[in-house]
């Protein structure tokens, strides 16, 4: 009964009922609910707190975000879900609401885009600086299984570094993205190399240019951040044959265990305290908070790497991190390069190490009561 009450109240507040139709929609960070709400940002904090604290949306850190989302279990979601259905139709705060909400995502899709048509030749090039290493790749192999490995295909697959990995090992591999940059990369990448693989620009990640249950696997690596979650997971849904995977992986240095990657981050907050990338905790969860209620995890692993660097290296990773090349002015990257360039010189050895965590997860993209996948042939395939 107080848990039941504890919910209604919280949610017996014009804004807050507004939050809980957007969010139904999708998950969104606080500065793009800020967007749509035209609020201030502490405001819209507070209405996120007062939501989440009884359950009715749920929050949970991705990479350098936090992104909140309608709650899928328990009694706050029930609550939520139970209001939702009461709110009227035709009310024209709401209906603007949603027209901002659309802004908002295309504004991020284009957003993506722009970084990544941008950082189209250095992400070859900080990319192939893991692939001494080639972590990411093997981490996908073998989440993906030793079995055949029939067709695949790589979402936001930028200059196509795990699209040719499959490729080599024998998969039919179509990639797409929504960088033409990337993609004139990728093919050419792929072209010198003698290897077979279909690239194509895509609208987006949520709309491929491919028929129905096309492939045997979907891979996305370090690009299901920037996804519009609900909308990819239904375009991979559709693209998959029943008991096909959707295997995700993710890399990031570990600050709170390596002191350049620390140090490399606490100049990047000086000169943009408004960057909320860093510190990550290296955490990762055994069930992502975005899988509830809309995906299984079949298997997952991480596991650490130390990368090697150069000073120049390092330094061209750190102007490509979103808290620099994406939002500084030019002369202050330069600035920043100078900084960090003077840092190291003092600091390490003219080739050194930073330590990274990479992990990947191995999913049924189906809510676990709905998942048609056949069982027999899920298990042939398991790692
Ligand atoms: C960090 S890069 C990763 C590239 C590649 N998967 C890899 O592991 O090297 C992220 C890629 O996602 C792409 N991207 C971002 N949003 C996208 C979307 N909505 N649909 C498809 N691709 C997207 C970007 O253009 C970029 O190439």
């Amino acid at each position: 009964m107080e848990a039941l009450l504890s919910a209604l109240r919280a949610a017996a507040e014009p804004t807050r009922l507004r939050l809980l139709a957007i969010l139904a929609r999708g998950e969104l960070t606080v500065s793009e609910l800020t967007r749509v709400l035209h609020q201030s940002q502490p405001r819209v904090s507070r209405h996120l707190k007062l939501l989440c604290d009884p359950g009715l949306l749920q929050r949970w850190p991705e990479g350098a975000w936090v992104f909140y989302r309608l709650a899928e279990r328990g009694e706050g979601a029930r609550v939520a879900r139970t209001l939702l259905e009461l709110l009227p139709a035709a009310d024209p705060e709401l209906a603007r609401d949603l027209e901002w909400l659309e802004r908002v995502r295309r504004d991020r899709a284009e957003r993506a885009t722009a970084y990544f048509r941008d950082n189209a030749a250095c992400w070859d090039h900080i990319r192939s600086l893991y692939v001494g290493e080639a972590a990411v790749e093997r981490a996908m192999l073998k989440a993906a299984g030793k079995g055949a490995l029939g067709d695949l295909v790589d979402l936001g697959t930028g200059t196509g570094l795990v699209a040719r990995e499959f490729a080599r090992r024998g998969a039919g591999v179509s990639g797409i993205d929504v960088a033409p940059g990337q993609i004139d990369a990728a093919r050419q990448a792929a072209a010198d190399e003698g290897l077979a693989v279909d690239f194509a620009v895509a609208a987006a990640a949520e709309a491929c240019p491919f028929a129905d249950a096309s492939f045997d696997v979907v891979t996305a690596s370090q690009c299901w951040m920037y996804f519009d979650l609900g909308r990819t997971l239904a375009e991979v849904r559709r693209l998959l044959r029943p008991g096909g995977p959707l295997v995700t992986t993710h890399f990031s240095w570990l600050p709170r265990a390596d002191p350049v990657a620390r140090a490399s981050e606490a100049l990047v907050l000086r000169l943009n305290p408004a960057w909320q990338g860093g510190d990550w905790s290296g955490a990762v969860a055994a069930e992502p908070a975005w899988t509830a209620g809309r995906a299984s995890v079949r298997a997952m692993f991480w596991f650490d790497a130390d990368v090697p660097f150069t000073r120049e290296s390092w330094r061209g990773r750190m102007r490509a991190c979103r808290g620099v090349g994406a939002t500084l002015p030019a002369e202050q990257v330069a600035g920043f390069d100078a900084e960090l360039a003077a840092w190291l010189d003092d600091h390490v050895a003219p080739a050194f190490t930073v330590r990274h965590r990479i992990d990947a997860h191995l999913l049924d993209p189906w809510p676990p009561d709905q998942d048609p996948g056949d069982p027999v042939a899920r298990a042939r395939k398991g790692f």
